[in-house]
């Protein structure tokens, strides 16, 4: 970590632990860079209760599990990287692409938007692949449910609490609109309070892929996101409080542009290269947590507020 950064101390972050009275923040993979903000953030949040209140979340590596016993678990693309629908030739291309633009999205040492033209042309190299390979639509199904596709642990309590609260959820992914849908869907949290904005597949008359539809979603584009939904934005003007939740440095971005935002706690997972980006971490996300699978620590505030 670079010298002078301030991280709370013990004796500090005790105090707030004690004060917000949630057990969860003694974890020891919570970090925050300024506990007494995030306190008056949460408490402000708590003021305006679920009438005011909207949860704008990215999905892989957020919402989904990063790793499982120190296996990888799969983003949405790889879901489909791996399924037997994409021949062996093709898997090998997309993992290639995946050895060469990863280390870049995930590179500390490049500005967003240096990574920026290199996402575009993963994103655009990765798509025509799958192209293609002409999936089809009623394939979907099946090959999520064989998937390895993991959600945090306490999805069901976050969804269905947010659910019987009539909460807002923007699920917001660079990853494939399709395959994430399928996902929520099987796990029982499709809930009609959610909505996906993503990147879908465009199909023709026999359900093959041709194509994708709208604008290409990538990691370091979401900064576009409220600009591309105003309606929906616009008829959610009153819940001006806000709970972002990303682990990209790009997903930060998410809420520009929202109208009227009074009150917003950012949370970060960290899942990789904890070492060199924990510090970029600590100054942009409010609450950090770092190789945490779960959704524990987002799940004891809501139930705060809620
Ligand atoms: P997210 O916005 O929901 O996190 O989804 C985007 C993730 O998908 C991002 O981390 C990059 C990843 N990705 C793949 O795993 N394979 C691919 O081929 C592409 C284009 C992106
Ligand atoms: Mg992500």
């Amino acid at each position: 970590m670079a010298e002078g950064t301030k991280v709370c101390t013990r004796v500090q972050f005790e105090h707030y632990v004690r004060d917000f009275k949630m057990p969860q923040f003694e974890k020891t993979t919570v970090h925050m860079r300024d506990p007494e903000r995030v306190e008056q953030i949460i408490c402000s949040l708590i003021k305006g209760g679920a009438s005011k209140l909207q949860i704008i979340t990215d999905f892989d590596m957020t919402l989904s599990k990063f790793s499982v016993n120190g296996k990888r678990c799969p983003t949405c693309h790889n879901i489909i990287d791996n399924c037997s629908l994409v021949t062996d030739e093709c898997r090998q291309k997309l993992l290639q692409l995946k050895n060469k633009y990863y280390p870049i999205e995930i590179d500390p040492h490049l500005t967003m938007e240096e990574k920026y033209p290199f996402m575009v042309e993963w994103y655009f190299k990765s798509h025509s692949l799958l192209v293609e390979q002409r999936l089809e639509r009623d394939k979907l199904s099946q090959v999520v449910r064989e998937s390895e596709a993991a959600l945090r642990e306490g999805y069901e309590q976050f969804f269905d609490r947010l659910h019987q609260h009539n909460v807002p959820v923007f699920i917001f992914s660079a990853g494939l609109g399709d395959v994430l849908e399928e996902i929520i869907q099987q796990a029982g949290v499709y809930h009609p309070n959610v909505k996906v904005v993503s990147n879908f597949m465009d199909f023709d008359e026999n359900g093959v892929l041709k194509g994708f539809k709208g604008e290409l979603i990538h990691v370091y584009n979401k900064h576009d996101g409220a600009l591309r939904n105003t309606e929906y934005f616009k008829q959610l003007k009153e819940y001006c409080n806000v709970v972002l939740m990303g682990d990209s440095l790009g997903d930060l971005s998410m809420a520009d542009g929202v109208p009227s935002v009074e009150n917003i706690l950012k949370i970060g997972f960290l899942n990789d290269k904890v070492e060199e980006r924990l510090d970029k971490y600590l100054d942009s996300y409010d609450i950090v947590l770092v190789k945490d699978e779960t959704l524990e620590v987002p799940n004891a505030i809501l139930q705060k507020i809620l």
